[in-house]
């Protein structure tokens, strides 16, 4: 394929499994059945993991690749590359409360013992990955030096089709006709939730405890008003403002 001339990487704080997802359509020019046969660590493998070496070496061109790591580690090589970036943020409300659920389900994740004291650690960056303020920070700070395109789950959420465009346009991919309906239907909540190689149900319960929930939750914005008190709300908003008041954010979440 001509059209991108280095790999894509997602690096995401949240939104991971359905960009992985949107990005297989429109690479596959909204042939579904990639996204319904190979699963998702395969299709679009995370530099973090130990088997990427071998997985990579199998992947076509151009190549998909994942990452929550913060940009520091990453951007020097990224600058002298041919990478096209896709940061993928979310309300960072909904990511703690996502990333609580999470927590009961993977087995190699700590268990939080309430979401009071989980959103504490949350809020210090005490979690896995770190603080989500520096994360974020981190990747918007390299807007000027990498080839990169910020996204937003609520973006996603609202227009899909048109987040797609936009993806396509940055990425130089053809859009064919019929991709775009393809991959609203592909990549709704509902339809990923039922397949197997995006919903994370092919992992062994060793690694994720399928009895504690699904991966797939709910996938709805502003889950946190039903999980966030007055006080966590007002605490969170303080350290909010602090860390991130002077910053050029690509949304304005609803706090
Ligand atoms: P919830 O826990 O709020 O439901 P990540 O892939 O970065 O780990 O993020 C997981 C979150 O993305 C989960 O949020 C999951 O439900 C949501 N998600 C995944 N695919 C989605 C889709 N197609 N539509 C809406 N939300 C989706």
């Amino acid at each position: 394929m001509p059209w991108c001339r280095g790999p894509a990487l997602t690096a995401t704080s949240a939104g991971t499994t359905w960009m992985q997802e949107i990005l297989t359509l429109l690479f596959s020019l909204g042939d579904a059945r990639p996204a319904k046969t190979i699963p998702n660590w395969e299709r679009a493998p995370w530099l973090e993991q130990i088997y990427c070496r071998e997985a990579l070496r199998d992947t076509g061109s151009p190549r998909l690749l994942t990452t929550h790591l913060p940009a520091p580690v990453l951007a020097p090589a990224l600058q002298r590359s041919k990478a096209k970036v896709i940061y993928v943020a979310r309300n960072p409300k909904d990511v703690a409360v996502s990333f609580y659920h999470f927590h009961h389900l993977a087995k190699f994740l700590p268990d939080p013992s309430s979401f009071d004291a989980f959103l504490t650690q949350f809020l210090e960056g005490t979690v896995h990955y770190g603080s989500w303020f520096e994360h974020v920070k981190g990747w918007l700070g390299q807007r000027h030096l990498l080839d990169i395109l910020y996204v937003t789950y609520e973006e996603l959420h609202q227009d899909l089709r048109g987040t797609a465009q936009r993806l396509s346009s940055f990425l130089g991919c053809p859009l064919a006709p019929g991709t775009l309906a393809a991959l609203e239907q592909h990549c709704s909540f509902s339809a990923m939730r039922d397949n197997a190689m995006a919903n994370y149900s092919l992992i062994p319960a060793e690694i994720m405890d399928h009895s504690q929930g699904r991966f797939m939750r709910k996938g709805v914005v502003g889950d946190w008003r039903s999980h966030f008190s007055p006080e966590q709300n007002a605490l969170f908003n303080r350290r909010y403002q602090e860390e991130m008041g002077d910053t050029e954010l690509p949304a304005q979440w609803p706090m």
